[in-house]
């Protein structure tokens, strides 16, 4: 598809169909008015025909007999008080996908331009329009029986190709994310992670390590690798490097939580335990992936190692027994009271590997519990820090991008319910607050640099049709990571 911004007035523009966005309860915009007078009357007598609003996410449409516009389409864009980017990738893809319903091969898009910023405009536009788009086919046999829409035109942003651009490589990375996250777990295994990992770093350039399981021996990951131990697949710890050409303007990392699957292990998923959603337990490392592929085509000034500690959660006669004592790569022992709290423990040794490259940030993205999904739904992240400026990063990340977050408290009296009297710790506390103990286990395995927990549990699927998110697979993190890393 081609996607173009285009110097033609709106007065002088044909084909297919035209998009046109409105502000709920506001007048038409003079231009808007000039051509529904050129049209003789045809939007204002759709917006009365269909009773338009300009609600958030409404859409009308109708045919023009005779008009170089062959299709007029409306689309909502809510309140001008409430006006923001978030409403422009809502109504991006609102209009695509309208425009595909209506079979519409060329489409014209006309939104209005927030705060003055045309490129961020364009960029939010442009996303919307990508990610509505998106459709996961590769495990039907029949194709999509919706139409195609061969060009786009962006209509008053012209000279805003870097802005289309960029916003294209940062959709290819989310693409990534949830093409890996929507497939099963036997087609995305530890090793097709790591053929992943391999070609994406070979496409761009990037150098990449990835440690076996006698490597990950070696450095005594014995929390990492005890989680393994049942599965027949081999983990694989995967480690990918973008460099800038000169010098960084800082050196982060970036850990995702990488299950390929989470059958609980011998304290196994039982019924409405939601195991059959397990594949997505690599979402945390699907989003890294996403957020390689995005960073290495936009090539900001930093320095960003990308780690997942990949394996599965498996049962056999090799399992891990509830009881077990693991040691971890910085010494700290493990009671395993829990094999379904696995995530933690492939965590904690990404966490003291990434420490040692000496960056100024580490940041883990992990579908770790099902408490945070209680707590905050499947549409907000959860946010642990002890660090406040990164804190606001992130949270400054997911304004912008619009992928949700919210911080949580780091309250270390919970941690007293992981007390253990045999080891350093258990692997999991009290069922209430759930979440929180989760992250001030992975806290142990941090010991100076500034660390953020991200518990993305809830939002790397949605079952329900959400605006740009499609259902399925939502690739998120993707865009948050990419606005962290360029701020
Ligand atoms: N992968 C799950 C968390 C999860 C649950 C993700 C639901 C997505 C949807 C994780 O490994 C897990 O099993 N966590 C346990 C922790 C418990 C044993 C302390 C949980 O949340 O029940
Ligand atoms: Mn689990
Ligand atoms: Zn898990």
């Amino acid at each position: 598809m081609n996607l173009t911004v285009t110097g033609t007035p709106l007065l002088e523009w044909s084909g297919d169909g035209l998009a046109i966005g409105l502000f709920e309860g506001a007048e038409l915009s003079s231009d808007v008015a000039a051509l529904d007078q050129k049209l003789s009357g045809a939007i204002a007598e759709l917006i009365a025909d269909a009773e338009f609003k300009g609600k958030s996410g409404s859409t009308a449409s109708t045919r023009i007999a005779g008009s170089p516009i062959r299709k007029l389409l409306l689309v909502g864009l809510g309140k001008s008080e409430a006006f923001n980017p978030e409403a422009l990738r809502r109504s991006g893809a609102a209009a695509a996908k309208l425009a595909k319903r209506e079979r519409c091969k060329t489409l014209g898009v006309t939104l209005p331009l927030w705060n003055d910023d045309a490129a961020v405009t364009t960029q939010a536009i442009v996303e919307g329009i990508e990610l509505g788009l998106y459709k996961d086919v590769r495990f039907k046999s029949e194709p999509d029986e919706n139409g195609k829409i061969d060009a786009i035109e962006l209509l008053g942003l012209a000279g805003q190709e870097a802005a289309i651009e960029k916003a294209r490589q940062i959709c290819s990375g989310v693409f990534l994310a949830r093409e890996l996250v929507a497939a099963p777990a036997n087609y995305v295994t530890p090793v097709t992670m790591a053929e992943t990992a391999l070609a994406i770093a070979n496409e761009y350039g990037l150098e990449i390590q990835i440690l076996e399981k006698e490597d990950c021996e070696k450095l005594g990951m014995g929390a990492f690798l005890g989680v393994a131990q049942a599965s027949d697949l081999p983990p694989k710890f995967i480690h990918i490097t973008y460099k800038t050409q000169g010098t960084p303007r800082k050196k982060v990392a970036i850990i995702g939580k990488g299950l390929t699957f989470d059958s609980g292990g011998l304290n196994i998923k039982g019924a409405g335990s939601g195991i059959e959603m397990m594949k997505t337990d690599m979402g945390g490392a699907g989003a890294t992936f996403g957020a390689v592929k995005a960073i290495a085509q936009l090539k900001p000034d930093v320095e960003v190692h990308f780690i997942s500690a990949v394996t599965e959660n498996m049962i056999s006669g090799r399992a891990i027994h509830p009881g077990d004592i693991l040691t971890a790569s910085n010494g700290k022992t493990i009671e395993i009271n829990n094999t379904d709290a696995e995530g933690r423990l492939t965590l904690a040794d990404a966490l003291v590997y990434a420490e040692k490259l000496g960056v100024d940030a580490i940041v883990d993205l992990a579908t770790l519990t099902g408490a945070c999904v209680i707590a905050l739904g499947d549409n907000i992240a959860g946010l642990w820090s002890p660090n406040d400026e990164l804190a606001d990063q992130l949270l400054k990340a997911s304004e912008q991008s619009g992928e949700k977050l919210w911080r949580m408290p780091m309250e270390e009296k919970y941690f007293e319910s992981m007390k253990s009297g045999i080891a350093d710790m258990k692997n999991t506390g009290a069922r209430a607050g759930g979440a929180i103990s989760a992250a001030l286990f992975l806290k142990q395995y941090v010991k100076e640099t500034a660390w953020a927990h991200l518990d993305v549990a809830g939002p790397v699927w949605t079952d329900k049709e959400n605006g740009y998110n499609g259902s399925g697979a939502t690739g998120y993190g993707v865009r948050l990571l990419v606005d962290w890393v360029l701020s």
